[in-house]
């Protein structure tokens, strides 16, 4: 009888240290959550240093029209070794050419499907034999088929979810062991305010984007508890309409506030992001913490805000 007792006094007194320490833990954390709070506002006021890039080796897939071809001249122009791949080799070339004259001998151009995995990890092999292992990925192809779910065709929806989502994982098979090989790198992914936001005309379009913020959110943590943690970078992106043509018929409300964005911008805002490792944005920035409140709020606040913005892309049937 009394041996029980102690027994039983012996389990509750060790509950109770249990959650001493679960408390004591939390609290710990929470002090280093203010901590890391008061360094984040810090940051905002100091001026951002960006990382040195003439030494990298930098692929873009969709290097030939866009955001991509863009995204090709700045690099080209901060002295990084471009490699540029896309599955328009006529565009591509061009890309190439103009790239070219602003630096002669750094930029290089591949014709490749990035939706074929064979084809990336032909591609990867022959890009390490003649340039060398890659440093910076940036993963920018995408494609946008635009029309009400009813209409889009199962094929459609395929090929969207192949081009915009699954060849993510084909270049990363392909080209993070060539970062971790070499023990450090940068992981750039294009996913689109569409990945913010779901929007009218674009639901497997949406679910693509979103897919490339869920998969760069999950690799960041993996690499976060591994031993590249503090070598491998990760950024995704998510701009707002782009003046490209791959928005066929985009609707604007507030022309000036809101308008189409340049390539040229969206590419500029992209290398910064880039340099200043900054783990996600959208272009504009604001726009993400316009979001990210909303989100706060109950869901018709942000319907509300939604049709005010009323911005976004018909039908292009
Ligand atoms: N334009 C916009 O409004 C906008 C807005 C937000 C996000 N984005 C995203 O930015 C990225 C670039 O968009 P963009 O407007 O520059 O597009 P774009 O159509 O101008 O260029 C895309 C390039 O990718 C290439 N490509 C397509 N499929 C390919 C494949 N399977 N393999 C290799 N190359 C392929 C095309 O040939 C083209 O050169 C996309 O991921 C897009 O979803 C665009
Ligand atoms: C992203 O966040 C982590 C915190 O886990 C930080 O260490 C890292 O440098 C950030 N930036 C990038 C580009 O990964």
């Amino acid at each position: 009888m009394i041996e029980r007792e102690v027994i039983h006094t012996n389990k509750t007194s060790k509950r109770i240290m249990d959650i001493m320490q679960d408390i004591s833990e939390f609290f710990v954390v929470f002090v280093k959550i203010l901590l890391e709070l008061l360094h984040s506002l810090f940051e905002k006021f100091m001026t951002k240093k960006l990382k040195d890039i003439s030494g990298e080796i930098i692929l873009i897939t969709g290097a030939g029209h866009g955001i991509g071809r863009e995204l090709a001249l700045h690099y080209t122009a901060w002295g990084s070794v471009v490699v540029c791949v896309d599955i328009n080799e006529k565009n591509n070339e061009e890309t190439l050419k103009k790239a070219q004259r602003l630096m002669q001998n750094s930029v290089y151009a591949y014709t490749c499907d990035v939706a074929n995995r064979d084809a990336v990890l032909k591609l990867a092999a022959k890009v390490e034999a003649e340039v060398g292992r890659i440093s910076v990925l940036v993963n920018n192809v995408g494609i946008m088929p635009t029309h009400p779910l009813e209409q889009h065709t199962a094929e459609e929806i395929r090929r969207v979810f192949d081009i915009n989502v699954l060849s993510h994982f084909w270049t990363l098979e392909a080209f993070l062991p060539q970062m971790k090989q070499q023990g450090r790198g940068h992981i750039i992914c294009i996913s689109s305010i569409a990945g913010v936001v779901g929007l009218t005309n674009l639901v497997p379009y949406c679910a693509t984007k979103y897919a490339v913020r869920g998969m760069m959110e999950a690799l960041h943590e993996e690499i976060r508890e591994g031993p590249y943690k503090d070598f491998i970078k990760l950024t995704v992106v998510y701009p707002y309409m782009t003046n490209t043509g791959l928005c066929k018929r985009p609707k604007v409300k507030f022309p000036s506030m809101l308008g189409l964005l340049d390539p040229k911008e969206v590419a500029k805002h992209i290398v910064e992001a880039h340099r200043s490792n900054v783990n996600e944005t959208t272009i504009p920035g604001s726009l993400l913490h316009v979001n990210n409140w909303c989100r706060l709020l109950p869901l018709r606040c942000g319907l509300l805000l939604k049709d005010y913005i009323d911005s976004g892309v018909e039908s292009d049937l």
